[in-house]
């Protein structure tokens, strides 16, 4: 449970969004029964075992047991913890926060942020528009001749600034909007008295950050002209480094085995027209440890594709350490030089593309490649040069089989034997160790539990998961329940857990809602473990029987395990002598009269216990 967020709030904003229309903005569900199903974006699979239900407003995966609440979905494919989940969905449905959040962000501030982006996204639909009018042929054409489709100009939302020094800016003011923050945002520019459009005459590719908000654009001449691309300039909302180009695509294709990084926005949308749907571009700027975080939300095996030039080899180096430290998993594409994606596509088509992902090499491999083009290895005094700076990457290698692959490697093309290469890196090492230097972003948070409810359990525990079950139908039956229970504890801590949940809502006239239960399990595990529960389908004539064969269960099992207790202390008393007690014959006495219910099989009734 949370204790940062009051929990009305928790629960009206779960209850605001729609679990069918949030899931839907992430993977497709087609309607089945009364389910919606989908292919599951916890788990490889080619079939849909996907479930969402509108009804309870839970998902859950027959595959792979991974099952919550709009929330835990939330926090899943965002990398977000639970307050800021909530947050999430609040704006999502634009739902202030209660009180004392507001203070975080001041509301004017929010306001005008809100603002940004709303003119931003009315300049990306007048540059769409633009481009598919009268006034957009040649840049429509430029498109064609670069073999962009009307499909991909439509789902990166392209367009055209026209060759006009105010047109952008009347269209926007005539909207309504603020010349002061056109200005801000950098869709404006003021020189002395005048202001004019930044964007004039350019192809435009709107930047779209991962939560679907425009957050600038990038402009591309026509021809040969320069600057090639004039990008918005830094604004509240728009920061070149943190943000990758195509993100908000990329982050839908669901499961996100690997991303591809790579320099261009061109590059993003030819390999999204091949169908790499995964690719994300860092807007020609060396990669920060920013977006390294924001990738990493994503998934943690990244590849990066930066062109084959010494420009983009320099930053590919710097780029891989940053990865490498926020926790990914680096693999180097390596292109033919002078080349992008865009140009290998075209050329040489997606076969091609596709071995060239598949003969990626691991970080270390390509550095040590990268280390070796400088030096020449006839030469002895360079050979020792390349082996000791090679040792010195060696030392980064964690896994000591993996180092072993590398220094056998180095061992073939320099010829200095392993165990010197060894000693000179443990040298290496005791000189480094003041500086060592840790910083994963949390590994396996989110492992995969499967468990089956019903595989060959106790019976009680069984009657314990069916009563739960009953109650998240009604308030009503929540309460006639818990009457029936009256001491009757649950066996399963989880259960009990539930219980007292369903208790407290209850107290406060709250009806037991499945989702709304969820709101206070976090715990990956238990969570799971609950949404199966929820999720029971049970058959039955009569509900009233059913419960009471349920508590029946419990009582059968509180008395044996009673009955276990008192033969194992009757034992015990015997063994050391004192069979002869008072307390040894109360023992016996409820012993005895425990065997006789059991017999008689009457357990149904008041006078258990
Ligand atoms: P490239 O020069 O590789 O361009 O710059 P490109 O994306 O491949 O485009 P084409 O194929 O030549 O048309 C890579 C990225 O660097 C940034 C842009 O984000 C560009 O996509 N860049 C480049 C700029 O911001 N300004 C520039 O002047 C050039
Ligand atoms: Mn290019």
């Amino acid at each position: 449970m949370s204790i940062f967020l009051p929990e009305d709030f928790i629960e009206e904003v779960r209850a605001a969004n729609e679990i069918i229309d949030v899931i839907s903005e992430y993977i497709s569900l087609k309607p089945r029964g009364k389910n919606f199903f989908g292919l599951c974006p916890f788990h490889n699979e080619k079939t849909p075992s996907f479930s969402v239900d509108p009804q309870k407003q839970l998902y859950h995966c027959f595959g792979c047991g991974e099952g919550g609440n709009v929330f835990n979905f939330i926090m899943a494919q965002e990398r977000l913890n639970f307050v800021d989940a909530v947050k999430f969905l609040a704006e999502r449905k634009g739902i202030s926060l209660p009180g004392s959040f507001n203070m975080v962000e001041d509301e004017e501030v929010k306001r005008q942020r809100q603002e940004l982006y709303k003119i931003n996204r009315a300049a990306a639909m007048f540059y769409h528009q633009n481009l598919l009018s009268n006034e957009g042929i040649n840049a429509l054409e430029y498109l064609r001749s670069r073999g962009i489709d009307s499909k991909t100009i439509r789902t990166f939302g392209l367009g055209y600034a026209p060759d006009s020094w105010n047109s952008t800016m009347n269209h926007l003011l005539d909207q309504g909007f603020d010349k002061g923050l056109l200005m801000q945002i950098g869709l404006v520019v003021e020189k002395g008295n005048s202001t004019y459009d930044r964007f004039r005459n350019r192809l435009m590719f709107p930047i779209i950050d991962h939560r679907d908000r425009v957050v600038g654009f990038g402009g591309r001449v026509l021809d040969d002209s320069l600057p090639k691309y004039l990008n918005s300039s830094e604004s509240p909302i728009f920061s070149k480094s943190n943000i990758l180009f195509g993100l908000n695509l990329a982050k839908k294709q669901r499961p996100i085995d690997h991303l591809i990084i790579v320099e261009g926005y061109l590059d993003v949308i030819a390999l999204y027209e091949y169908g790499f749907y995964n690719a994300v571009a860092s807007l020609g700027t060396a990669l920060t440890q920013d977006q390294a975080k924001l990738l990493r939300r994503y998934t943690s095996n990244i590849y990066i594709a930066y062109d084959g030039d010494t420009a983009g080899q320099k930053a590919t180096a710097r780029g891989l350490d940053i990865l490498k430290d926020a926790g990914c998993n680096v693999k180097v594409i390596k292109l033919p030089k002078g080349m992008d994606p865009d140009d290998i596509l075209r050329r040489h088509g997606v076969e091609y593309f596709n071995k060239l992902v598949k003969n990626a090499v691991s970080l270390t491999d390509y550095k040590l490649e990268q280390l070796r083009l400088g030096f020449n290895l006839d030469n002895p005094e360079e050979k020792v040069k390349f082996a000791t700076k090679a040792a010195e990457i060696l030392v980064g290698v964690e896994n000591p089989l993996e180092r072993d692959v590398y220094i056998q490697k180095l061992y073939t093309s320099t010829g200095f034997r392993p165990e010197l290469i060894y000693r000179l890196m443990d040298q290496l090492k005791n000189k480094k160790r003041p500086g060592l230097k840790r910083n994963v972003v949390g590994n396996n948070r989110y492992t995969k539990s499967v468990s089956k409810v019903n595989l060959g359990l106790p019976a009680n525990i069984k009657a314990e998961k069916h009563l739960i079950r009953f109650m998240t139908e009604s308030g009503e039956l929540a309460r006639n329940i818990i009457k029936q229970l009256g001491d009757l504890e649950f066996e399963d801590p989880i259960h009990r857990e539930v219980l007292d949940i369903i208790k407290r809502l209850l107290e406060k006239n709250i009806e037991p809602h499945a989702a709304q239960i969820l709101n206070y399990v976090q715990e990956h595990q238990r969570r799971c473990k609950l949404t199966e529960i929820f999720k029971l389908e049970m058959e039955y004539d009569n509900v009233d029987k059913y419960i009471k064969d349920c508590i029946y269960e419990l009582r059968r099992y509180q008395l044996e395990k009673r009955g276990n207790y008192l033969k194992e202390q009757i034992s015990k008393m015997e063994r050391e002598g004192d069979s002869g007690t008072a307390q040894y014959w109360k023992l016996v006495e409820e012993l005895n009269t425990i065997n006789r219910m059991n017999k008689l099989g009457g357990m149904g009734k008041e006078e258990v216990l």
